[in-house]
């Protein structure tokens, strides 16, 4: 169920569902009001109660008649700057005169079924009209002609909102955008915790946290791709709301390139949010009769905690922002050879790998560096988008034909925006990569970023990528990212459109992501940016899945994907066992615990399965066995931290099945200790009647107990070591599974 209802005396919107309340007036100057965003409210025709003015010392007034009315303290949809409100704006135009005053007064507005496509960027979307309904308020700014159309759609289900703007030049003088977000919030008080993802290269996502308190507090990326440094989202929870419980605002962009999230804290305590692209790395000539479609923004209110939170973002990205023949479909187990070989591979040294792989029961190849061009280090060959025939005799179209043969199914590594100047496609086009005129070109791993921002250079590619698809039986490809872009100018576009390129070469790699996933649906794309440099709901859009981390230690990744979780699926997260000792910490880990972190993700093996024992290849087929059987759950389940890896030296989460009668629950330590605590876990999402039984050990439990009182997972090698046990070593870990037991 979702409503929007329009309250004509009041002018009052209230959109709803049976989780939240999101609510909106035309004020007395005809700017959009917000009035209330949490849990849902009962519908009445005026809520004008709750817009407070009142006549405070040293404000600036929009009417000498009304000394309360001033914009400063009303707490607003879509502000803007210079008119009585001080704080940062959500939409800054200048115009020919230099002036960047706008006046934005209500229109019109329309409700509609389900949700409108947003041209050339991902979003979230409606299956049916009946699991949405979207409002469009259109205001304008009688000076310039600029008209704004603020985008508001409610879900039937769960407690999220997706909001987006677009402004559109009525006028015949142009104007530059300086900025427009994807939303602004309003909130009447500060008494939050900010939670930011945020971290570098091999440590991205992690948790971090500050209260708001006044002043502006801010995350973002400057550099081109959403970044490891900082993921477009954020959470704010009351600071008694744990993961089980209290109130708890998330906010999401869907976006892959440059972002702000921001929080102003006023001088009163009120809090306004911004998230759109960043405003430092943006402008945008809006001529005539043209409008800019900003990206959109996702805000989820919950009363339930941080996990519930996050159930509801995997929920939503996970059926309704990821598209396509994988959405649904439990994913293929594979095995990538970087970390086996880097660039030292041959043809049979690839084949042997693969054959191995298929022997334990894996289900796809992936090639990932080094197959194209001149291609054998990090200097030369990107661009290049065909066989090294020195290294794969028979082209990819051969290669994958005898990987089929094996009954495995072939993927395949690109990074299409990217050029070595040691390639024949930079020295056919030299003039194609991003380079501002008479300045040095800066490089990342040798290698410089195409200019997405023409059509032509986005063709160019798309014919590369195509034509192997077509010719050869590629089911996956790994999209990947090495670098963030400099010097970020176009020779195509002309100086006063310069403040464009970074979000034209955006849309230039989503048109090409979209064009080869409508043209080869059935391959399964995989997005990377030197690990997770670029995982974001945009990329999401086109790629069900992404490369969590080029850090594929345990340990590390305990962090790094329940970091992660916080917004983004299970089915989301490439996860991979690799070797010991592991190539980024060097630490040696079980093999059993690089499985136990892995299975809550996609799911591969980043080694040469040669290079292990009988004993540990035995151990690797009960692996892909257990994955193969439950998957599903695992990937496609509901998923609950129970303990964090930010908070000491064990972690553990868990994934329940749709019909609450299987969970999977990982439980980790990082140190070993002797004699220590005992260990119980309280459990999630059970059905309290159910009656379970504990594979691990053969006993039976009913839900209410596992969830009230726990699983024990106590070491019982913690002290004294029974007879007959083994020894537990550092980084130890199990997966428990519980079973409805029918019997
Ligand atoms: C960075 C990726 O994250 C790695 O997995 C690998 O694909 C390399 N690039 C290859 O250059």
């Amino acid at each position: 169920m979702m409503r929007i209802v329009f309250h004509e005396k009041s002018k009052t919107f209230h959109l709803y569902n049976d989780s939240v309340s999101y609510i909106m007036a035309i004020l007395k100057n005809g700017h959009l009001g917000q009035v209330y965003f949490g849990k849902r409210i009962r519908d009445r025709e005026d809520f004008s109660h709750f817009i407070e003015t009142c006549e405070r010392p040293m404000t600036s007034c929009v009417y000498e008649d009304d000394r309360t009315f001033s914009l400063e303290h009303i707490r607003q949809e879509y502000p803007v700057f210079g008119t009585t409100d001080y704080r940062h704006p959500a939409v800054e135009a200048r115009q020919e005169n230099g002036s960047r005053i706008l006046d934005f007064q209500y229109e019109s507005h329309a409700i509609v079924a389900g949700k409108p496509k947003l041209s050339g960027l991902p979003a979230t979307y409606a299956q049916t009209p009946e699991e949405a309904r979207t409002l469009i308020v259109t205001l304008e700014d009688s000076l310039t002609k600029l008209r704004l159309e603020l985008f508001y759609t409610i879900f039937a289900e769960g407690g999220a909102l997706a909001r987006s703007a677009r402004i559109c030049n009525g006028g015949e003088r142009p104007v530059w955008l300086e900025r427009a977000m994807s939303l602004s919030l309003d909130l009447p008080d500060c008494d939050y915790v900010w939670q930011q993802l945020s971290g570098c290269w091999a440590r991205e996502r992690q948790i971090r946290s500050r209260a708001l308190t006044q002043g502006v507090q801010s995350i973002g990326s400057m550099r081109g791709n959403s970044s490891h440094e900082h993921n477009p989202f954020v959470a704010l929870k009351r600071p008694s709301a744990d993961e089980r419980q209290g109130e708890v605002i998330g906010i999401s962009l869907i976006y892959s390139g440059n972002f702000q999230i921001q929080a102003e804290t006023d001088a009163h305590d009120t809090v306004r949010i911004l998230a759109g692209i960043d405003p430092e790395t943006f402008q945008w000539k809006l001529e005539s009769e043209e409008c800019f479609q900003t990206p959109e923004a996702v805000l989820v209110y919950t009363d339930r905690g941080l996990n519930h939170m996050s159930q509801t973002f995997h929920r939503l990205y996970q059926r309704r922002l990821a598209r396509g023949y994988w959405r649904d479909r439990p994913r293929p187990i594979l095995i990538n050879n970087w970390e086996a070989t880097y660039f030292d591979f041959t043809e049979e040294r690839l084949l042997e790998i693969a054959a191995k792989a298929k022997e334990c029961g894996v289900e796809l190849f992936v090639l990932d560096d080094g197959w194209f061009g001149n291609r054998s280090g990090e200097k030369a060959g990107l661009g290049d988008w065909t066989a090294n025939r020195e290294r794969l005799p028979h082209g990819i179209a051969g290669l994958a034909e005898r990987v089929e043969a094996l009954g495995m199914k072939f993927g395949l590594w690109f990074e299409p925006e990217m050029v070595n100047k040691d390639s024949d496609f930079y020295r056919r086009h030299p003039d194609w990569i991003l380079a501002t005129p008479g300045r040095g070109q800066s490089h990342g791993r040798f290698q410089y970023v195409l200019d997405f921002s023409r059509k032509e250079t986005v063709d160019a590619i798309y014919e590369q990528m195509a034509k192997i698809l077509r010719e050869a039986k590629v089911s996956y490809i790994k999209w990947d990212m090495n670098r963030s872009v400099t010097e970020c100018y176009s020779g195509a576009w002309p100086a006063d459109r310069q403040g464009e390129i970074y979000h034209r070469y955006m849309l230039g790699v989503y048109a090409l992501y979209e064009r080869l996933t409508a043209e080869f649906p059935q391959v399964l794309f995989e997005s990377c940016a030197s690990g997770g440099g670029r995982f974001d709901p945009g990329m999401l859009y086109y790629a069900p899945q992404g490369w969590v981390s080029d850090n594929s230690d345990a340990v590390e990744r305990l962090k790094i994907q329940y970091g992660t979780s916080m917004c983004y699926p299970i089915s989301s997260m490439g996860a991979h066992v690799s070797v010991v000792p592991n190539h980024q910490v060097f630490r040696n880990t079980p093999l059993h615990t690089r499985a136990n972190v892995a299975y809550f993700g996609t799911f591969g093996y980043e080694l040469d399965l040669n290079q292990l024992t009988p004993r540990e290849l035995e151990e690797v087929k009960g692996q892909i066995a257990f994955m193969k059987k439950y998957r599903e759950i695992l990937q496609f389940g509901r998923f609950y931290r129970l303990q964090s890896p930010f908070d000491g030296n064990e972690a553990a989460w868990m994934a329940v099945s749709e019909d609450q009668k299987t969970a999977l629950v990982g439980w980790y330590r990082i140190l070993n200790c002797v004699n220590g605590k005992y260990t119980r876990l309280r459990l999630e999402g059970l059905n309290p009647d159910f009656c379970y039984r504990n594979q691990r050990n053969g006993t039976r439990h009913y839900g209410d107990e596992l969830m009230c009182a726990g699983l024990i997972a106590s070491d019982e090698t913690a002290g004294q070591i029974p007879a007959g046990v083994k020894p537990h070593t550092d980084f130890e870990s199990r997966i428990y599974v519980l079973e409805v037991d029918e019997t």
